[in-house]
């Protein structure tokens, strides 16, 4: 049984409430910010009882590895397993999991090689249950919503999110109902939120539609809205970093390079740091950098303009669709992030991120487009010396090249880029790509198949 431990702060003018105020849109009742998770009981000022219950950092780290071999579920998820940094539920029996998290950190030589960074790794999200990042956070705003005994969750997607709420709201036998842009999200997570049984309603506008129509709808109906707005999404997705800071030994890497769509992600793993820095059990933190897609930058170009005071929302293009998102709801978050921690903000093209995608898939590893513009924007931080080649970097992977197979297929048969986005890169994509060969049913054409690519 855990107990009611945390309470929320809002994150524009600090006011505090309980969990029960919160209103339906998560946004607070005074300056309309968003909130965040805190845990009193890890205050400098909180009562001295209180925090002699906490476990100190040698124990939780032994603990968290232990339960790794437990054949409990909430042992064997990788965000459950830290719950003693996400106390969010009364009682463990809520928990909705789907053996979420645990996901691999691979070293990329390829990658390595050709920017002469040595330390350069994927922590791959794209590795969990609905292939993507979002199932850390879905595990743990869903199991609220079971346990506040909702019958009914939502959200606004470019198409992860719905994926994922829609296989945890099955898993709970609950009831979701997911708006996304019609023809704008790839087919892979239309798939998976329909399979997994979600009302899906495509609607005749862009993301940032969606979010509008569904913050009508959560006022007039009892659905629990599950966008990152929500912010026990956030919680779980801070075990990533958990993850990172334990498969390091509990030092840290330099940078974290993180895609920035609607900007809850990079606030999150951000969030994780500084708390396992505040705990004691990490000495430092990386340097959290966003990257986002030219034709979606609306961070890039605040950063730009006002350091991050001020953003004007875009009306956003980009084949990344992921990512295709004009008017972030966690910006401030994520400006936060960035400036507490010491990162910066990147914007890459087109080809610039057609081309990291297909560097990634030729390690082996894949991912869809959203995640290759991690490779694409430490490039450009290398170029312009804010990384250099002798530290540490992990490139948060967000989702499985699976999501979106027709863009890749686009890609290697020369039918993604227009002839004015290739400039530059022209001569490095097609030597990438890799267009499959037709030929009879013949072993000798085969052969010189063969022959030809082994030249
Ligand atoms: N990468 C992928 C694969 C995503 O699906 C998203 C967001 C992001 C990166 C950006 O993360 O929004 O926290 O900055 N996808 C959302 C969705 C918006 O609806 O699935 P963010």
């Amino acid at each position: 049984m855990m107990q009611d431990t945390h309470q929320l702060r809002c994150t524009g003018c600090a006011r505090v409430i309980a969990h029960e105020d919160l209103k339906e849109n998560f946004r607070c009742a005074d300056c309309g910010e968003l909130y965040e998770v805190e845990y009193p009981a890890w205050s400098v000022r909180a009562a001295t009882p209180v925090r002699r219950n906490f476990p100190n950092p040698s124990a939780l780290r032994w603990l968290w590895k232990e339960r790794r071999s437990s054949s409990e579920l909430k042992d064997q998820s990788g965000v459950w397993r830290f719950r003693d940094l996400l106390p969010i539920l009364r009682d463990e029996a809520s928990i909705v999991s789907l053996r979420e998290g645990n996901t691999p950190l691979y070293h990329l030589p390829r990658a390595s090689r050709e920017t002469g960074v040595t330390g350069l790794y994927g922590k791959h999200q794209g590795m969990n249950p609905t292939g993507s990042f979002k199932d850390t956070g879905m595990t743990a705003a869903l199991s609220v919503a079971h346990e506040r005994g909702f019958a009914w969750v939502a959200c606004a997607s470019t198409g992860n999110t719905s994926a994922a709420m829609a296989a945890y709201a099955a898993r709970a036998g609950m009831r979701s109902l997911v708006l996304i842009p019609q023809g704008k999200i790839a087919w892979g997570k239309l798939s998976q939120a329909i399979d997994y049984g979600a009302l899906t309603c495509q609607l005749r506008t862009d993301f940032d539609g969606c979010v509008r129509v569904l913050n009508e709808v959560v006022r007039r109906a009892p659905v629990y809205l599950l966008n990152s707005v929500n912010p026990y999404r956030l919680e779980g997705q801070k075990t990533p970093a958990l993850e990172i800071a334990e498969a390091f030994d509990w030092q840290v890497p330099d940078h974290l390079i993180v895609p920035g769509g609607n900007l809850a992600n990079s606030s999150a793993l951000g969030k994780a740091f500084l708390e396992m820095k505040h705990l004691g059990l990490t000495d430092r933190v990386p340097k959290i950098s966003v990257v986002q897609a030219e034709g979606a930058n609306p961070l890039y170009r605040s950063i730009q303009s006002s350091d991050g005071r001020e953003l004007t929302p875009v009306e956003a293009h980009t084949r990344a669709s992921a990512i295709r998102i004009g008017n972030p709801a966690s910006w401030k978050k994520a400006v936060r992030i960035v400036h507490a921690t010491g990162g910066s903000v990147e914007q890459v093209t087109e080809a610039e991120i057609a081309l990291a995608k297909a560097e990634i898939g030729a390690e082996g590893i894949g991912c869809e487009p959203a995640s290759a513009v991690t490779l694409a924007g430490l490039k450009k931080f290398i170029a312009a010396g804010k990384i250099d080649p002798t530290e540490t970097v992990v490139l948060l992977l967000t989702g499985h090249t699976l999501k979106d197979s027709e863009y890749t297929i686009h890609y290697h048969r020369g039918e993604l880029l227009h002839d004015d986005e290739l400039t530059v890169l022209r001569a490095a994509i097609d030597a990438t790509r890799r267009n499959p060969v037709e030929l009879d049913a013949d072993p000798d054409q085969v052969l010189r198949a063969l022959e030809q690519a082994a030249q």
